[in-house]
């Protein structure tokens, strides 16, 4: 690996602005060709962005020689496909989450990365934000006593457009894929898998999920996740153990600040931990480090972490009966 990471970005949407906005702090990464189905767009990025080339297509980017890593930032529905690709031209990948649609989607791409031997990373970038992190250390190190209980929420007003990839069920959309994997990552990082999963699902006209509500049962514990597209939640997470609670502040997933609470020792206690920039400089961050150490997954947030977390989201979606049409 260069000194320098040199990157590639396809699908230049929302995120992928951010993206680059976060990866324009970092001294030691180069924005190297971002492809986009219009190159109208991708030229525009690349104005916006500083890259050095622009192209009308994704495939560009994975067989240009310059380029290290490749950033897909596309629908879901896309994920895997596009991983795949550019894992067999050689190179690395970080793919936004979810990191595909389902658990045989995602396994195909990190069997296609361990065949590659390259590296392949989901961008669930709340793994790395600084105040997440330290709660979950808090919470391993046992801070709060045996968890019992984790609650999440990510829900919000999302309009359904006519075409928009939210609420096509062509796209791999709703609510679940889209913001639900968040609440259920929480869970996930701080009980692990689950023995039961209970979800109950309002669905919208297109086919997807509008609104989920989902329990999550251990032997000793229990998880409530509610996403939405249809109202606006605390967006807060709460993490109850039997020493102690700690409540993350709002927007929990991107989080500034969280507060030890129910505990003489600390009760009300606010901690702040600032994120840099948007808060995705910290899973680039990430990927630099391992690719800097010859690493073909991050060991913060692993291949079996995101087969682990699709399985999850496929039990929801088995209870509420929710097929994506290129899985009938
Ligand atoms: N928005 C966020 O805050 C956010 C945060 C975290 C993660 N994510 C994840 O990032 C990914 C992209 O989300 P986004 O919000 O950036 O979406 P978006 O604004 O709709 O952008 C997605 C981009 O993908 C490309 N694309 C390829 N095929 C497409 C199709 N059939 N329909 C629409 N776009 C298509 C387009 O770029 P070109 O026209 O340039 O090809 C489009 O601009 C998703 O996996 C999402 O879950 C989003």
């Amino acid at each position: 690996m260069e000194t320098v990471v040199r990157w590639g970005v396809v699908g230049l949407g929302r995120i992928a602005h951010k993206f680059a906005q976060d990866l324009a702090l970092f001294e030691d990464a180069e924005l190297v060709a971002v492809g986009s189905r219009s190159l109208k767009n991708a030229h525009h990025f690349a104005s916006q962005h500083g890259a050095r080339e622009a192209f009308d297509s994704y495939e560009a980017v994975w067989t240009h020689p310059d380029v290290d890593i490749v950033y897909v930032a596309t629908p879901h529905h896309q994920h895997a496909e596009l991983s795949k690709a550019a894992l067999a031209h050689g190179k690395h990948v970080l793919c936004e989450k979810p990191a595909a649609i389902n658990t045989k989607e995602s396994a195909s791409i990190i069997g296609a990365a361990q065949a590659a031997d390259r590296f392949f990373m989901e961008a669930l970038w709340s793994r790395f934000n600084p105040v997440l992190s330290e709660v979950i250390d808090r919470v391993r190190n046992g801070d709060i006593g045996t968890v019992r209980h984790v609650q999440a929420d990510f829900s919000f007003v999302m309009p359904a457009v006519e075409g928009s990839r939210t609420h096509d069920p062509l796209q791999g959309g709703g609510s679940l894929l889209d913001v639900g994997i968040y609440p259920l990552f929480l869970a996930y990082v701080v009980l692990g898998m689950p023995e039961t999963v209970q979800a109950s699902m309002i669905r919208h006209a297109s086919g997807v999920d509008d609104q989920m509500a989902v329990v999550l049962g251990y032997e000793r514990a229990l998880a409530t996740a509610y996403c939405g597209f249809a109202s606006p939640s605390g967006m807060e997470a709460t993490i109850g153990g039997e020493d102690g609670r700690i409540l993350i502040h709002p927007v929990w997933h991107e989080a500034d600040a969280y507060s030890l609470m129910g505990n003489g020792k600390w009760d009300g206690q606010r901690i702040t931990r600032s994120k840099t920039g948007h808060g995705l400089y910290h899973e680039i961050a990430a990927c630099h480090e391992a690719l800097r150490e010859g690493l073909r997954e991050s060991p913060t947030w692993t291949h079996s972490d995101s087969l682990n977390l699709m399985a999850i989201m496929d039990r929801v979606r088995d209870a509420v009966g929710l097929i994506y049409p290129s899985e009938t």
